[in-house]
């Protein structure tokens, strides 16, 4: 058993190795912006993970207490906390999974697209370290607003000759998890058991739930679809208008730590934004995306969705690329 013990320079803090799995693979998981409303149930999430051996928590403030208050929990990965720039790199090497909640949330009345001026250099400038020190992690994108972030993040791994599109994700879960809670709901079904596809992006008329092919199969009027539409879509408005102020949704986002989960299925239901080319399910591996399983049929509703949708979509990727070249 190693004792607990930290160190200035690093903000070190081993766990205890006693509930260590030996049959358990090596993997280190790094999260930037680990001391944020998101970033602290993450790691906690992450820490109960039994898949992660290493975490490293990142953040421009507040890393140490995070990194002591979570290591005592007592799972098999060692938790090291990381401050400002210059542990950056400490921070990511070595890295398998890196996950970016890092950047300001929404306040009422603001879209996801008003908060690019801060984010943007913000994931900027996280993705260039990443492409130094650990070109290979499976990158997770949660910061806002994802359909630039994540191009943002392409282009500047492209910039470094690191691009891998199985390797990088918008991390949209969060649609995915309001799709069946309201589904289940209208239906009056056991929501474990409901299933919804969602397309797209991650803003307004660009998340795309697919109720046609939800399962169990529920008799819905076009009305009532069309409304629990526009409730996933607006779902992440409606936590931010409840919260008035006090930030965006992060106890929900608990479902990322699907992220890890099996290596075989790491997220059920994933999809980029990249290129408007919509992946509604992705079968991902520990090397990432493994197989494109398609859009499936879609209604006439939402076939009209997916053409509305198209514009705003390419406009945020455009938008993103051209910050990363600097027009
Ligand atoms: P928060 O303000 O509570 O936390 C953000 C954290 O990022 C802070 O601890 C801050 O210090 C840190 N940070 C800022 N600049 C940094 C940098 N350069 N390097 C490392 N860390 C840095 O915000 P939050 O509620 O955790 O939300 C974070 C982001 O996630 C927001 O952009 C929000 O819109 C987005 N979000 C996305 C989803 C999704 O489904 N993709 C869901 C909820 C929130
Ligand atoms: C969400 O969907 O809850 C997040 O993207 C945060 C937000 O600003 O809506």
């Amino acid at each position: 058993r190693r004792s607990t013990t930290s160190s200035a320079a690093t903000n070190t803090y081993f766990s205890s190795r006693g509930f260590s799995s030996e049959s358990a693979p090596e993997r280190k998981v790094a999260i930037l912006g680990a001391a944020g409303g998101i970033g602290q149930p993450l790691s906690l999430l992450m820490k109960l993970n039994p898949l992660v051996s290493r975490l490293a928590l990142y953040d421009i403030a507040g890393t140490p207490g995070v990194a002591a208050d979570v290591s005592h929990i007592n799972t098999r990965s060692e938790v090291k906390g990381y401050a400002a720039d210059e542990q950056l790199g400490q921070a990511l090497e070595g890295s398998d999974v890196v996950i970016i909640p890092a950047g300001v949330p929404r306040k009422p009345g603001m879209t996801r697209d008003d908060l690019f001026k801060i984010n943007a250099g913000i994931v900027k400038s996280l993705c260039e370290a990443i492409a130094k020190y650990c070109p290979n992690a499976l990158v997770n994108m949660i910061s806002n607003p994802v359909n630039s972030t994540v191009p943002i993040a392409a282009e500047v791994f492209k910039s470094h000759g690191v691009y891998d599109e199985k390797r990088l994700f918008g991390v949209t879960t969060l649609d995915v998890v309001r799709a069946k809670t309201f589904y289940a709901g209208k239906a009056n079904v056991n929501v474990a058991d409901v299933n919804v596809p969602v397309i797209g992006g991650h803003a307004g008329v660009t998340i795309l739930p697919l109720f046609s092919q939800a399962s169990p199969q529920a008799n819905m009027s076009d009305e009532e679809i069309k409304a629990l539409t526009k409730r996933t879509q607006d779902g992440g408005t409606e936590v931010v208008e409840a919260k008035a102020g006090k930030g965006s949704a992060t106890l929900s986002m608990a479902l990322v730590k699907n992220i890890l989960h099996g290596q075989l299925q790491l997220f059920s239901q994933q999809q980029t934004p990249l290129d408007c080319n919509l992946i509604p399910y992705v079968r991902l591996g520990k090397n990432g995306v493994e197989e494109v399983l398609g859009l499936g049929p879609l209604s006439d509703y939402e076939q009209q969705g997916l053409e509305a949708l198209k514009p705003e979509l390419k406009s945020s990727i455009e938008k993103g690329i051209a910050f990363v070249h600097g027009n």
